[in-house]
């Protein structure tokens, strides 16, 4: 017998506060205004994708002690962006990035529980601790903590959300809150919650929500956050989108959920992918070289090559050699707020290499940042998309993607428009919601269903 096809899952991020954003391009419109949001989530609603997606930062990236104005600066609110666009979308998923290193367990479940109020179960949480003290200082608490500490905060943040949207969970409590009637049952929110991070009891006042509790997502790829994710999510977003890397990254984690009770299927894959779709694929290949162009200008490459180098490196020409000088090894302070500095483990070495590269095809600075920077995931026609996302999936690189298109926010129209109908007629991307939740998309169980009925669902 032939193994099923797995369905694809889809999702759009909001381009933004990345590199991957072309915002110079003529055809580039607002990263603030809501006209672009709602213009994204329609798109991707109309493509029957199962959710969109914001990343958040929370802070203003620094560097040379300048605010880092390169790619796009600052963001709005994801609640209220997302809040907003559960009005003018009727299925599609929204999940929100939240960190859970500067929050509050009461009020992010009070966020979530709304959200997924008023989207009619399409509310999604994907938990981040974020990496760098930086950001910390915009926060009351101050200072920073170690990694494990954020991941042991994000776990007891977690389990105390779980509690809250929990505690509306008494089949008195429901029966009242879906007659409609007077509550009179003072149980209803009532919470305890004892341990290292968090001391808390009281009501919880949302009562519980289509979905009872939100999609959880995690995002951080350590030892500690696989573990965290596999203990605890139901999906990941990854960075690991090429075939052979997606494919251990999969088998790695997945294979982790046994230990946590939990079968393959409780947690999905979903890197993140760019594209350049053309009508054919000579034409792709262009494009993509073209959007690498305009990802990477002479000032964006310097910048790049400052990461590594951790120095000024504005007195260099970015059509020029490489700087011959090492990089700077003390402590990083040429960055703040970015994440990339972190992947540079051994920075003279690189930059060794980098030279060697440079110099063995001749490129300059740029050529070199263009060369070695990130290549769109998927580069071809429709056809050669959609035949590479299936045989992707249908390989376990993932479950799916979250597409990140380079242009806000029409970026994805043509993906849209061409490229899902194949995958469509290959029988493996819906044609129609089928459910109304994001859980209903994602084919993951109900927190209310018992055992049994999960299991005759499955
Ligand atoms: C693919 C990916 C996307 C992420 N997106 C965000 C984000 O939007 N906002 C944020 O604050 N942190 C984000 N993070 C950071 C993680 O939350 C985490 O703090 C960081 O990766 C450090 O944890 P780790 O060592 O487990 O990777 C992201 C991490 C990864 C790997």
């Amino acid at each position: 017998m032939t193994k099923p096809q797995k369905q694809i899952h889809l999702a759009a991020h909001f381009p933004g506060v990345n590199n991957t954003t072309v915002w110079s391009d003529p055809k580039a419109g607002s990263h603030i205004e809501f006209s672009s949001f709602a213009h994204f989530a329609r798109t991707a609603e109309r493509a029957k994708f199962d959710f969109l997606f914001l990343a958040e930062g929370l802070r203003l990236r620094e560097q040379g002690g300048k605010i880092y104005d390169l790619d796009v600066v600052g963001r709005p609110d994801t609640f209220t962006i997302l809040a907003a666009l559960a009005a003018v979308t009727e299925r599609l998923g929204l999940t929100g990035t939240i960190n859970s290193t500067f929050n509050e367990p009461y009020e992010v479940a009070r966020q979530f529980a709304s959200l997924d109020h008023l989207s009619g179960g399409r509310a999604a949480w994907n938990v981040v601790t974020s990496w760098d003290a930086f950001t910390g200082e915009n926060f009351r608490r101050g200072g920073f903590l170690p990694q494990e500490e954020r991941y042991s905060r994000a776990k007891e943040f977690l389990a105390t959300t779980n509690e809250l949207f929990d505690s509306w969970h008494g089949d008195e409590i429901l029966a009242d809150q879906a007659s409609g009637e007077f509550l009179t049952d003072a149980k209803a929110g009532s919470f305890v919650h004892t341990g290292q991070h968090f001391d808390i009891h009281g009501q919880f006042n949302v009562p519980r929500s289509p979905q009872g509790r939100p999609v959880i997502f995690q995002a951080g790829e350590s030892e500690e956050g696989r573990e965290f994710a596999a203990s605890s999510a139901d999906a990941i977003f990854s960075r690991y989108s090429a075939l052979e890397e997606g494919r251990a990254f999969y088998t790695d984690v997945k294979n982790r959920l046994a230990k946590y009770g939990r079968s393959h299927d409780e947690l999905l894959i979903l890197p993140a992918a760019s594209f350049a779709l053309g009508d054919t694929d000579e034409e792709a290949e262009e494009l993509a070289l073209e959007v690498r162009r305009q990802q990477v200008s002479g000032a964006t490459a310097l910048k790049h090559l400052e990461f590594v180098w951790n120095r000024d490196l504005s007195s260099y020409d970015p059509e020029g050699p490489l700087p011959d000088i090492d990089p700077d090894v003390s402590d990083d302070h040429i960055s703040k707020g970015r994440a990339q500095v972190r992947m540079y483990r051994d920075p003279v070495a690189v930059a060794r290499e980098w030279r060697e590269l440079a110099s063995a095809n001749k490129w300059s600075i740029r050529d070199l940042v263009i060369n070695t920077g990130n290549r769109q995931t998927f580069v071809g026609s429709p056809e050669t998309i959609a035949r590479t996302i299936n045989e992707y999936v249908q390989a376990d690189a993932s479950d799916g993607f979250i597409l990140v298109p380079h242009i806000t926010p029409t970026g994805l129209d043509d993906f849209a428009d061409k490229v899902v109908p194949l995958l469509q007629e290959q029988g493996v991307f819906r044609t129609e919601y089928e459910g109304s939740t994001l859980r209903d998309h994602l084919g993951l169980a109900h927190p209310d269903q018992t055992a049994g009925e999960q299991r005759a669902a499955s």
